[in-house]
């Protein structure tokens, strides 16, 4: 094959890559960046606890451990136990919901998934979207719908910290269709915190999520600088030993 053909290929598959990226991000209201900082640790014992008091209830996360939190969330087992361990007994546990599967699947019609790897699968942009996302409906059996999952089954958890919204949404009628296009949110009742710091909540949250998703990736990364010297070693001993080899010969 020769080389612009294979250039073409290439080409053409990232194209579809693209195309593809777009469709799964949806085509409706633009995410807002989520800007996590997955290296400040306090951020992710607040996380932790967020996500221990608000989202453990009904959400496990069962591919990790506590004490691998611990660990690298800097807890003393004390801290650990005291402030994370709600529903656990061993610190070698993995995280479970409080509630029965079976339960929440029947009382929300859709069982509560997993979030050991949610911000892997959706991304952590769509989580904070989601978890901002919450505005009143009252068609719906919970009394919210959601901007980012349409029809959603999880109720707004947070109300209390972010209070009720209502989305405006404008009509617009092109090509004879109406299309509806979403305007902004718009406060109906006040929560505990007010918009930034419940912003800083939902930030902290994810970014504990992005944790989990992937614990072991700052592992992986001073691994990979191991590994890079050792090359670079083995290079040098190669090529001196190809000296060696080849100096009779020449
Ligand atoms: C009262 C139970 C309950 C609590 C508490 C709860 N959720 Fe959920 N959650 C659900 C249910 C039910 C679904 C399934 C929704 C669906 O598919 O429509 C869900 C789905 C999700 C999803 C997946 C959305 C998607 O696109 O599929 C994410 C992410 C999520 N929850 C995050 C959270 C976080 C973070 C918290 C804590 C702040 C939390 N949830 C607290 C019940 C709950």
């Amino acid at each position: 094959m020769d080389r612009l053909k294979v250039l073409r290929r290439v080409a053409a598959v990232a194209v579809l890559f693209v195309a593809a990226e777009g469709f799964a991000s949806g085509s409706g209201a633009e995410l807002q960046p989520a800007n996590i900082d997955p290296g400040n640790i306090s951020s992710l014992q607040r996380g932790a606890r967020n996500f221990m008091n608000y989202c453990s209830g009904c959400h496990s996360a069962q591919y990790v451990r506590y004490n691998t939190i611990g660990k690298y969330l800097e807890l003393s087992e004390e801290q650990l136990v005291d402030n994370l361990m709600f529903n656990a007994e061993k610190t070698f546990d993995t995280i479970q919901a409080s509630m029965p599967a079976d339960d929440a699947a029947r009382w929300y019609g859709t069982a509560p998934p997993d979030l050991s790897l949610m911000a892997r699968a959706k991304g952590s942009d769509y989580i904070y979207n989601f978890l901002k996302g919450f505005y009143l409906d009252p068609d719906s059996p919970t009394g919210v719908d959601n901007l980012v999952l349409e029809g959603t089954s999880m109720p707004h958890v947070l109300w209390e910290l972010q209070g009720f919204q209502n989305a405006v949404f404008s009509e617009h009628t092109a090509d004879g269709g109406t299309a509806h296009e979403f305007d902004g949110m718009e406060q109906v009742t006040t929560g505990m915190l007010d918009a930034e710091d419940y912003d800083e909540f939902v930030r902290d949250t994810v970014n504990f999520l992005a944790y989990i998703a992937e614990p072991i990736r700052s592992e992986r990364r001073k691994l990979g600088v191991w590994v890079l010297m050792y090359l670079i070693v083995f290079l040098v001993i190669a090529a001196m030993l190809k000296k060696q080899i080849w100096k009779d010969v020449n």
